[in-house]
């Protein structure tokens, strides 16, 4: 009389109660990694920071201009200095030639020349400078704190390189940035490209399939 029917079904209770439990578990497991993962997939791709990002600078008229002020419009921006002896007149004189090619078409895109060496851009140094250019362009300048932090969003290196006569120059970043109407990077386009590229590529930023 040590074992009544009660004790002897115990062990087959157990397995099923191991099973269900395992089960279960399983189950979790699988929706928390379903959960998870794509998470850190997200995180993966998130760490690499987008180029541009918020910004309020003074145009060349001495207007404040921030990236929401360009909301809903394309822009292509490039940073430079107006001392600059060959990449920024010509990357500046490129622009003007394509502005002029897009004719009425380019007033839907906004085009920026942000100054990297604010201590000699003043505004009013900027408006001389780029009245040789497309009036559409906007020259853009501020504090070394507000020209350094907009440099980081869109990576932008430069370097001050002291010359000879006791002056200065600025080495720096060449290529022209296309950001689309939601303020989002959609490609550059390299000092130097050829002409049709660089219209082919203002045309499909235009048209919001860059
Ligand atoms: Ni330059």
């Amino acid at each position: 009389m040590t074992t009544t029917p009660t004790d002897a079904r115990k062990p087959a209770r157990r397995v099923g109660t191991f099973v269900a439990v395992a089960c279960i578990a399983i189950m979790v497991l699988g929706v928390a990694a379903m959960l998870v993962w794509p998470r850190a997939a997200q995180t993966t791709v998130n760490a690499v920071a987008p180029i541009g990002g918020p910004f309020t600078l003074t145009t060349q008229a001495g207007a404040k201009l921030s990236d929401t002020d360009l909301k809903g419009k394309p822009f292509a921006v490039f940073f430079g200095f107006t001392h600059c002896p060959e990449v920024c007149p010509t990357t500046l004189w490129e622009m003007t030639e394509a502005m002029k090619t897009l004719g009425p078409e380019a007033d839907k895109l906004k085009v920026l020349f942000i100054s990297v060496d604010p201590a000699r851009d003043t505004p009013d140094f900027m408006a001389g400078y780029l009245e040789s250019f497309d009036p559409r362009i906007i020259g853009l300048t501020g504090t070394e704190a507000e020209v350094a932090a907009v440099g980081k969003e869109y990576r932008v290196y430069w370097k001050k390189i002291p010359t000879e006569d006791g002056d200065y120059t600025m080495d720096h970043t060449a290529s022209i940035f296309l950001m689309d109407a939601n303020g989002e990077f959609a490609g550059t386009i390299s000092y130097g490209e050829e002409m049709s590229t660089r219209l082919a590529k203002l045309r499909r930023l235009i048209a919001g399939s860059a």
